[in-house]
């Protein structure tokens, strides 16, 4: 017998605002059109934070949505893992501010910073500390707040991000071992600092005491996505003796709907096995795959059973892929 992580349920949380591309270009006076931002991105719109919501108020309410889907109680929860860029401070961690606010006073929490590949990674540690009984029922979070570290004159990047969370609850269960199993299969996780200059928030509270914003160089990120994303993928799917017939849903990173289709095609997945948030979220970094998890599993579309591919890349640069059979 095999320890493994199951899915227990999945909850997603979106600020009220949302603004489309044009009031988001009147807004802040940008060179831009909706025509553009949907042509190269598939954006359409986003939703942006008010003034008092935070990486761990939203990751809360993300949290409270999932718990009951889980149907189980706060007190259940023995750890709580937030993949963030956004903390609301550099400490107290996130996941600490997050179990106050859902009154869980036992087990731990701490935050993960891998940029948009956060949520990834966070499943990764979530899995190991299941499998090795260091934990039986984790939280696991995608939380940012990307509208705090915009440029708003750089329309090269302010029109791609949106705010919002997602959470996952995981929870001990016996498998076989093998790829028959429910639960996170396995998670392949990979980093490499020589592309660090491409995206990266340029301060932050150790170098400057500034908060710092996102800059990035979006064709050389584009053309990393392109090869690094196909390449875990099959990475991930080979590590189970598994093959791209096998897979029934793509869960991917919500960055550009054009890597999304690519990643669409190369596993042959028709349009509608594709989990696209995309045109409605922009890309929420680590929040973007488990708000795609969250809706998937609300509308009732994923069965219990089916295997879902999950991939991101981000600063770093980081990028992996998960693999979770429902
Ligand atoms: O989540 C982390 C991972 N991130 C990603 O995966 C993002 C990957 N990159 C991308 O999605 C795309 O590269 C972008 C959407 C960021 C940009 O699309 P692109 O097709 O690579 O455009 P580009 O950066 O090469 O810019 C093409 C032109 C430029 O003008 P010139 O130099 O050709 O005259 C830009 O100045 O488009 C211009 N441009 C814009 N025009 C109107 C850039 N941003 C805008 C804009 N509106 N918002």
């Amino acid at each position: 017998m095999t320890m493994r992580a199951l899915i227990a349920g999945c909850g997603g949380y979106l600020p009220e605002r949302a603004v489309s591309n044009e009031e988001l270009a009147r807004e802040h006076g940008l060179d831009t059109t909706d025509a553009w931002i949907v042509e190269r991105t598939g954006i359409r719109r986003r939703h942006i934070a008010a003034p008092g919501e935070t990486a761990s108020s939203m990751a809360a309410a993300a949290a409270r949505r999932a718990l009951e889907r889980a149907r189980l109680p706060a007190e259940a929860v023995d750890c709580v893992i937030v993949a963030t860029a956004t903390p609301d401070s550099a400490f107290p961690a996130t996941a600490v501010r997050v179990q106050q606010h859902l009154g869980i006073t036992r087990g731990f929490g701490f935050d993960v910073s891998a940029a948009c590949t956060g949520f990834v990674y966070a499943l990764g540690v979530a899995d190991s500390l299941i499998r090795t009984g260091a934990a039986r029922c984790a939280l696991v979070i995608g939380a940012e707040v990307f509208s705090r570290i915009m440029d708003w004159t750089d329309r090269g990047t302010c029109v791609l991000f949106g705010d919002g969370a997602g959470a996952v609850v995981l929870v001990a269960g016996e498998g076989k071992g093998d790829a028959s199993d429910r639960g996170i299969l396995s998670t392949h996780l990979h980093s490499d600092g020589r592309h660090g200059d491409i995206l990266y928030v340029d301060g932050g509270a150790g170098s400057n005491g500034a908060c710092g914003k996102l800059r990035m160089a979006g064709k050389e990120v584009f053309r990393h996505a392109v090869s690094k994303l196909a390449a875990v993928v099959d990475e991930a799917l080979a590590a189970n003796g598994l093959g791209h017939e096998d897979v029934r849903w793509l869960v991917p990173h919500q960055a550009n709907l054009r890597i999304i289709e690519a990643m669409g095609k190369k596993l042959r997945l028709p349009p509608e096995r594709v989990v696209v948030t995309v045109d409605r979220h922009a890309n929420t970094s680590a929040a973007s795959i488990p708000l795609a998890l969250a809706e998937a599993d609300a509308s009732g579309r994923l069965e219990r059973g089916d295997l879902i591919v999950m991939e991101a890349i981000g600063g770093g640069l980081t990028w992996g892929a998960a693999l979770a059979r429902y």
